[in-house]
């Protein structure tokens, strides 16, 4: 049921406050006089000292899941200190990676049914690993199989392109390294501030779908481009990656996720006065190195759209000539959950305005239980 929405995609991009609220319910303690803050994942809570004593901790995914996966992937580094790799499903297939008993695999997706997730999941039980899923779908294949896990809760998802999916897997990743990182005294400030953070999300990302509007307008300046290029780094390279794969899947048109510090590498190549670049520069200790970019895109008359902070055009904006997205400010590692909804919307607007199906995207399939 679509309710008053026009599209399924429109309606769990808008229902985002609601479902990062059921994904949360009844695992954060808000702590008191004599009771830290903490994480409570009734999944995990047998498995978390196998966990800890893992030489490596390696996400395993597909396409937005896998892009919720790499999101996380600094704050699990931050506090859990074990090393965090990242796998695409099909190529850890493809090269037979080597995965150990020592290491934790941890299976992320939002069917539980990806079936190159599947299989990779049925490789690491063969190789030993203790096997994590983060799935969306109680009683999935995913779910049955692996030894423990986390049920996301953000509710049925049925536009093809994830949305609501991928902020509810960021948050479930994100409470996972607390729980991991929940013995460390050293980490305990930081853990507050992320559990305060994480209670103050849902009515952020309400405040964020207030650019609707907005990203209807830029979406109608865009409608004919061939291409969109989206520049990011540190927690919000996955930003980048998501907010061009919705660009690509729904929309139809051309868009790379760019990670800022390769720039220099080969995509300023592509820098002119007619190409648009979203350049996400929210506040973080990548700030400055964005502002940087930033400049270094205008010297070359990059047609920029900036994603800022509230409050930081002025810190973004050179020459004033590019346009600015102000999205609000949270706990950096919880930032990617903000910034990716104006890029949601702005897929979704450039969608319909182009003519194209929503929910089905030509060519695509929610589920792809196929190799
Ligand atoms: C569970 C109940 C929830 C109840 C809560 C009360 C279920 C599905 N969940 O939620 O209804 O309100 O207790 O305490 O009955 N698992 C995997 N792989 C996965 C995902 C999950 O093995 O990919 C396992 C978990 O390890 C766990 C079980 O499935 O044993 C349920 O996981 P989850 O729903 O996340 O647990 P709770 O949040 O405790
Ligand atoms: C398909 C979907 O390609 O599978 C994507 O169209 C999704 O939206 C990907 O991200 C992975 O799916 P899942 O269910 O494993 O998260």
């Amino acid at each position: 049921n679509k309710g008053k929405y026009e599209h399924y995609m429109q309606k769990e991009i808008h229902e985002q406050p609601e479902s990062l609220t059921t994904t949360m319910r009844g695992r954060l303690i808000r702590g008191g006089s004599c009771k830290a803050k903490s994480v409570l994942l009734g999944g995990l809570k047998d498995h978390l000292k196998t966990i800890r004593r893992s030489r490596r901790i390696v996400f395993i995914g597909c396409g937005t899941s896998y892009n919720a996966a790499l999101a996380a992937r600094p704050i699990l580094e931050e506090l859990s200190g074990i090393p965090v790799t990242m796998e695409i499903a099909s190529d850890l297939l493809d090269r037979q990676g080597p995965i150990y008993r020592e290491d934790t695999a941890v299976f992320v997706s939002q069917s539980g049914e990806t079936a190159d997730t599947l299989q990779a999941l049925e490789y690491a039980l063969e190789n030993g690993a203790l096997c994590v899923g983060i799935t969306n779908t109680v009683g999935s294949a995913i779910a049955r199989n692996t030894h423990c896990g986390v049920h996301i809760n953000a509710g049925c998802e049925i536009g093809v392109a994830s949305t609501k999916a991928y902020t509810s897997q960021i948050v479930v990743m994100a409470m996972l390294a607390l729980a991991i990182g929940d013995d460390t005294i050293s980490s305990q400030a930081r853990r507050g501030a992320i559990i305060d953070g994480l209670f103050d999300l849902p009515s952020k990302v309400k405040e964020v779908l207030k650019l609707d509007q907005e990203m209807k307008d830029l979406a109608k300046l865009l409608i004919a481009e061939q291409s969109l290029l989206v520049f990011g780094r540190g927690y919000n390279y996955a930003t980048a990656l998501e907010g061009a794969l919705k660009v690509k899947e729904v929309a139809l048109m051309h868009s790379e996720g760019i990670l800022a510090g390769e720039m220099k590498h080969g995509p300023l190549a592509l820098v002119d006065e007619t190409l648009p670049i979203v350049v996400i520069a929210t506040r973080d200790a990548c700030f400055s190195k964005q502002q940087s970019v930033i400049q270094q895109l205008h010297a070359r008359k990059g047609r920029l759209i900036v994603m800022c902070t509230k409050g930081d055009a002025a810190s973004v904006c050179v020459g004033g000539s590019s346009r600015i997205i102000e999205v609000p400010r949270v706990e950096d590692c919880l930032q990617p959950v903000i910034n990716i909804v104006p890029l949601q919307l702005l897929a979704y607007h450039l969608t319909v305005l182009r003519g194209y199906n929503v929910d089905q995207p030509r060519n695509l399939a929610k589920s792809v239980t196929t190799q």
